[in-house]
This record gives structure tokens, sequence and C-alpha cells, in this order.
């Protein structure tokens, strides 16, 4: 290959863990360890992936024949997926506790001095949407162990307000497969190329749109939100607001990535079946608000913002409204 054609190959491959890597040399006492657990995310989330992809092949569709602690029935590919993500991270001895939405409780993976990072994730959002071959998720937020704290009650290591996140993101199952990560520099979106098996850089230091022109919502349920959510919706679709367009896929990591790259808002209010609405605080409200805020985004539960929300328990839910400076803004007038 001459240098001419090695130019036609340009931009170079810059895989996550080339960039892990590189954002970890800003800080010169780390030891690694951080990288090595995110290296856990990449690889569970590839393997779930593959599973993903393959699923309607494989037999794996369908209900596995279990009710979550929730009251949610877990698909096989919910079983899989979190079976995936803790045996990964259980091999990076930095991880002391995890906690899932299909699991009961936080649990201890490790008690050792090395265990420094709790990590939360909801391994299949979206779950119910696979049989029928629309776009799933995976979500994930980390902290660190507080100080003080043993392994003698993991729910201390998780039950952290969302600013104490130190990294947080996604991985959407979708026309491609993209990981989306933050930890606090900025947000980056790596795809992953089957052709060599590594998420690769693809869009760096994403801002999202300071206005966008989409709304996302459950809109069947508008007579069950609150008279103040109905009154902003009625005022998007007044068309006084501007010409906005209604998107909604019913998989948070796919709506909130769309939001993310376009622009808009995306809510799940409280209703009248759940009053704190449906989305889980610690791996489904808080790691999306972590990357909105990172990308110039803005997440409320219509009283609070959501990263300053103190959890009292590990599967507690929340009303979510995320989006773009412009819609937030105009949220918070009719609340
Ligand atoms: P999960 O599959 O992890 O239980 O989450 C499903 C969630 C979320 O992805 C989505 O935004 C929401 O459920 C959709 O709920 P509605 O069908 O009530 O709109
Ligand atoms: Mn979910
Ligand atoms: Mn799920």
């Amino acid at each position: 290959m001459n240098s001419q054609s090695l130019e036609a190959l340009k931009p170079p491959t810059l895989t996550i863990q080339q960039h892990i890597v590189v954002g970890q040399q800003r800080f010169p006492d780390a030891t690694g360890e951080f990288s090595f657990l995110l290296s856990g995310l990449t690889l569970a989330t590839k393997k779930i992936q593959a599973q993903v992809r393959s699923a309607g092949i494989n037999n794996i569709l369908g209900e596995f024949g279990e009710v979550n602690i929730q009251g949610e029935s877990q698909q096989i590919l919910d079983v899989y997926s979190n079976r995936v993500m803790i045996e990964s991270l259980s091999c990076r001895k930095s991880v002391g506790v995890i906690a899932s939405e299909e699991e009961d409780e936080a649990r201890l993976l490790n008690d050792s001095p090395e265990a420094k990072y709790a990590v939360i994730f909801d391994p299949l959002d979206g779950s119910s949407n696979i049989d029928v071959n629309v776009s799933v998720g995976t979500t994930f937020s980390i902290f660190r162990r507080p100080d003080g704290v043993t392994g003698a009650n993991p729910n201390q290591w998780v039950l952290q307000k969302g600013t104490e996140q130190i990294g947080a993101g996604y991985v959407v199952y979708g026309s491609s497969t993209v990981m989306v990560y933050t930890v606090g520099n900025g947000v980056h979106g790596f795809t992953l190329d089957p052709s060599i098996g590594a998420f690769v850089l693809s869009h760096e230091n994403i801002r999202m749109p300071k206005q966008g022109k989409s709304y996302s919502v459950n809109e069947a349920y508008l007579e069950d939100f609150p008279p103040n959510y109905q009154e902003y919706i009625n005022h998007l679709k007044s068309g006084n607001a501007g010409n906005y367009r209604s998107r909604y896929i019913g998989s948070m990591v796919a709506d909130f990535h769309r939001t993310l790259l376009r622009g808009g808002i995306f809510i799940y209010p409280p209703t009248e079946s759940h009053k704190s609405g449906k989305l889980r605080l610690l791996y489904e409200a808080n790691p999306i608000a972590m990357i909105a805020e990172q990308a110039g985004g803005f997440a409320t539960n219509g009283e609070t913002r959501i990263l300053e929300i103190d959890p009292q328990e590990v599967h507690q839910r929340t009303p979510l409204v995320v989006g773009s400076e412009h819609e937030m803004e105009q949220f918070r007038k009719f609340i």
C-alpha cells in the first residue's frame, strides 16, 4: 500500500480504549484501573449486541418466565445481558458493588481495598421492543466508593446523588451499535466497527443543539399527565412554539440518543398509574442526565435537577424531562 492509498484511510481509527487511555493521561496518578473497568463495559456490551443482532435466529426471543423485583416480566435477553454485565465487571477487581434493574438489591462483588467503584446499570433498556426489531440499549453509571464505607452495606455505595457520578453512558443497539460516554469532560460517541470488533470514535465532543424540532413523549397517556405537562405538550402541538413533530420509540436510550444528536425534548411525566414516573433514577435518569448536561442540555424531574436528587432506594423511580437548552427553558415556564 503506498502513502497515497494510506491517505484514503483517513481519519485515523481511534478506538474507545485508546481514547480512554489518552484521557487518563491527564491524571498523573491514574493507575489504569478505571480504564480497565470501562473495558469491562465495552466487552459486555459487545457480547450483548452480538446476541441482540442474532436473537431471531438463536431462539432467545421472548419471556424468561420470571418477574423482576419491579413486577416486570423479564425477557430472556434481559437475563442474559444482566449476567454478561456482572461477569465482565466481576473480573475487574476495582469494582466492589453492582446494582442492576434485574437484581433485587445492590450486590457486593469484592470488598478488598482495591475495590474503589460501584457500577449501576440497566442491562437492556426497552427490552419489550426486541421481539419487533426496534432499537434497545444499555445504560451505566459509575460512582466512587464513599470514604469509610465497607462491603457490609452495598446500598451505601450506590445511593449517591447523580452529581457524584464519575462516569456514565449508554450503548444503543440501533442500525449500528453506538457507545456514548462521559467522564465529566465532554461527551464522546463511538460506533462499533464489526469488521474489527472495536468501538471507533465517530462523534467527538457531542454538543446537544440549543434547540430541536421534535418532542418525545407517550401521548397516549396525555390525559393522565399533571395539567402543567398537558399544557406544555399542547403548547408544542399548537404551533405557537414553532413547528414541532412528535417522535417516540418507547426505548428511552434510543429516544434520548436522537434527542442528544438532533435536539428537542424527551419527557416521561408522572402519570395516574405511576405517580413518580416510570423510569428509574439510578440507572436510567442519572446517566442520561449526566450525558445531557455534559453536552449542554439539562434534565429535571419537574421540580429538581435530576443530578441533585438524593436517592433513598435502588429502584426508585422519577419523572424525567431532558433536552436542549431552549426546550428546557420553555418547559420551565409551565411548571
Ligand atoms: P425497560 O425495558 O428497561 O423496563 O425500560 C422500558 C422503558 C423505557 O425504555 C421507555 O422509555 C419506557 O419504558 C416506555 O414506556 P411506555 O411504554 O410507558 O411509554
Ligand atoms: Mn430500562
Ligand atoms: Mn431494562
